[in-house]
């Protein structure tokens, strides 16, 4: 390791992974990792190709189970077979590929999959008014910028898009937030509003962030403690709680290659 961490926070970890394994086939894709989320922590998981990270979150997720190694989830150890086992921990995953519906505006997209249930006698418009109040309550509250929640999804940015994914995970009222490569297909502006809605995530909700990312600029603006996987191995952790690490740290952790 190349840096301690120095994290002087006495919080009991939300999330801990303790060596935890995952082969495919012959190829050990995570080869005995460790890794803490405290409450409202923002940690980051970087790293070259192959490094793990997919790996790594697909296992948060519940989207592959690990072969080895335990989990644990406020202090109990917890099995993530399936997504539902994850969910219903509280965890929420933001997948890199939004999984949104180009067709359908910005409120139909934030209860894809959960619409508002209510009584028959309700009707559909009072469900969609009733939708549609939560929707701008929680863009309001995150500070997402959607210029209209009526059109079609498929019609709007890049940024706009993954804000609406992040507001989506929301709703749940997460304890954790998993996401995938946030700010990857976004320019630079764009980019700053989807990690002022993560701080915000943080703040407004108390929400802990495991951000998986390439684009170390953004993670080293926004995360509290930065993982370093190479091959299946952490090979570094920061302790960036004062924002002090430098890129030059992070890029010879990755690459093995120490800075002249
Ligand atoms: N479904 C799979 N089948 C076989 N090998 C896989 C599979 N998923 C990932 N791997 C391998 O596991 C390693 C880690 O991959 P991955 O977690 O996707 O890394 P990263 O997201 O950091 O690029 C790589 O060697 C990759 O080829
Ligand atoms: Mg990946």
């Amino acid at each position: 390791m190349s840096k301690e961490t120095a994290a002087v926070t006495t919080a009991a970890p939300l999330l801990e992974l303790r060596q935890v394994v995952k082969l495919f086939g012959g190829v050990h894709a995570l080869e005995g990792i460790d890794l803490s989320v405290r409450p409202a922590e923002i940690v980051a998981v970087v790293g070259d190709n192959g490094a793990g990270k997919s790996t790594l979150m697909k296992i948060i997720s519940g989207l592959q189970p690990a072969d080895g190694g335990e989990i644990r989830f406020d202090g109990k150890t917890v099995e993530l077979r399936r997504p539902v086992d994850s969910t219903a921990l509280g965890i929420e995953t933001v997948y890199q590929d939004l999984a949104l519906c180009d067709n359908l505006d910005t409120v139909q997209n934030l209860f894809l999959g959960r619409e508002e249930t209510s009584s028959l006698l309700r009707g559909a418009r009072l469900r969609r008014a009733d939708m549609e109040h939560r929707a701008q309550e929680t863009i309001r509250r995150l500070g997402a910028k959607i210029p209209s929640l009526r059109t079609p999804v498929g019609r709007l940015s890049g940024g706009q898009r993954q804000s609406i994914a992040v507001c989506r995970s929301t709703l749940s009222n997460p304890r954790l937030v998993l996401m995938d490569e946030p700010t990857a297909a976004l320019g630079v502006e764009q980019s700053t509003g989807v990690l002022d809605l993560i701080r915000r995530l943080r703040t407004e909700h108390g929400c802990a962030i495991v951000l998986i990312s390439h684009a170390l600029r953004d993670v080293l603006e926004v995360a509290d403690r930065i993982v370093v996987l190479r091959l299946g191995n952490k090979v570094a952790e920061f302790d960036n709680s004062d924002r002090t690490t430098s890129s030059d740290q992070l890029v010879a952790a990755i690459t093995g290659i120490s800075a002249p």
